[in-house]
């Protein structure tokens, strides 16, 4: 209600860029209307939202890792954590990216709220107010959120090329137009598993990414982040890009936005890290110290009993030997999905990336927000995305999987001829 004896119109103090914002996540809406069909009773597949569900519908998780967070909290996670987290977490979530590689000791990390705290961390520390990130043509959504909120901006290269394999001249063309236009360059790229097209590179896109990064980082400074959300459901390809990132290291900064979210399907307990590669000492102190700033000044400190767990789970043998069995039972589940996807989708002649492994696959369409639509109209859920929907396997059980192809198939076909 308002006092009518204070005006016609509202007062406000709200500044003017944070004006006419949209509060939720488009995503979320999609899912919360699917949500509310089924629960009344219509027959719904829901394959919107970036979680792992068992086939039951219900959200999947690895008993390990409750057992892990259940102890933690016992531990005495209640007081605060380092403001840039638990050196052993940090020490663990280096070594389990890099053990055995000469990387695990030209890293440091500090502790972030999930992978997008990461992203930010990277974000308002290596690129300047005003400059953009440069990414594929189809990315994370919140990127972009992350870009603006920060005052920053985004850009994206063409992500596939005419034969379907990753664009190399797309990337260096967007390098060295940045490398020229804001005499820095800030490369996101999130694979492997991909969100939303499901696309991981080969070891070979990975060499040849590195040589571009070589090359205009000789020239001006270039920081790749690399987004490994769902690196854990990668399979064999999960190390692909590692000897690429040892290779750049000798002319850029590589990032890895690090998460619990996905590997430990504990998305709701705000876990992350962000490791840093340098190849100098001093450089490496610089940039600990700045991320640790950063920590202070936006969180204070993140999730103690989160860094407590994962700690555990990633350096007690037998807890992490009992966490990665569990895990590929959901990998499992997850690739039967993307077996029945694969086959039912090439059959009725469906156009979409190379998918191996990971959470989504995108379905291009000239027209996404009319085949998602005709979609919904059908009860089938999917998120519409600039010329693509994006279709999460890890929310739609295999018998499913039919289904959603054919209305995926009536979608497409939905849309006028240009
Ligand atoms: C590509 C990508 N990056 C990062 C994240 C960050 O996730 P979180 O902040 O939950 O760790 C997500 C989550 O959906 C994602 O899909």
């Amino acid at each position: 209600m308002t006092d009518s004896s204070l005006g016609a119109t509202a007062p406000t103090s709200l500044i003017p860029a944070s004006r006419g914002r949209v509060g939720d996540h488009p995503i979320f809406v999609l899912h919360a209307e699917a949500t509310r069909r089924a629960a009344a009773g219509e027959s719904i597949v829901n394959a919107t939202l970036g979680a792992l569900t068992t086939d039951e519908g219900t959200l999947a998780v690895l008993p390990s890792v409750l057992e892990a967070f259940a102890d933690a909290q016992a531990r005495g996670a209640a007081g605060y954590a380092p403001i840039s987290g638990r050196p052993e977490f940090r020490r663990a979530v280096i070594d389990s990216l890099f053990a055995e590689t000469p990387l695990a000791d030209r890293a440091v990390a500090v502790a972030t709220p999930g992978g997008t705290g990461a992203i930010y961390q990277a974000m308002v520390n290596f690129l300047e107010p005003g400059q953009r990130l440069l990414t594929t043509q189809y990315f994370w959504g919140p990127y972009r959120d992350i870009s603006m909120h920060s005052g920053r901006g985004i850009d994206t290269f063409a992500l596939f090329s005419a034969d379907g394999g990753f664009d190399t001249a797309a990337l260096a063309e967007g390098m060295e137009r940045h490398a020229a236009e804001q005499g820095r360059v800030f490369l996101v790229m999130n694979f492997p598993c991909h969100n939303p097209t499901g696309y991981s590179l080969s070891p070979e896109e990975w060499d040849e990414v590195a040589t571009v990064v070589r090359r205009v980082g000789a020239r001006v400074p270039v920081t790749v982040l690399i987004d490994a959300a769902y690196l854990h459901y990668a399979g064999d390809g999960r190390d692909a890009w590692v000897p690429a990132a040892e290779a750049m290291l000798e002319a850029a900064t590589v990032l890895v936005a690090w998460t619990a979210s996905k590997a430990f399907t504990q998305y709701g307990s705000r876990t992350g890290a962000l490791v840093a590669l340098h190849r100098d000492d001093a450089e490496r102190t610089q940039i600990a110290n700045a991320l640790g700033y950063t920590s202070r000044a936006t969180w204070s400190n993140c999730s103690h009993v989160g860094q407590i767990a994962v700690t555990r789970l990633l350096t007690d043998p037998d807890l992490a030997t009992r966490c990665d069995t569990e895990r590929q039972a959901l990998t499992d589940t997850l690739q039967q999905r993307i077996d029945v996807f694969k086959r039912e989708a090439t059959a009725a002649g469906l156009d979409f990336p190379r998918y191996d492994a990971g959470f989504f696959v995108a379905v291009f369409t000239p027209d996404a927000a009319t085949t998602a639509r005709v979609m919904r109209e059908a009860g089938v859920y999917t998120v519409p995305i600039d010329g693509a929907v994006r279709v999460g396997l890890c929310c739609t059980p295999a018998a499913d999987v039919p289904r959603l192809v054919e209305a995926l198939v009536e979608g497409v076909a939905a849309v006028p001829a240009a």
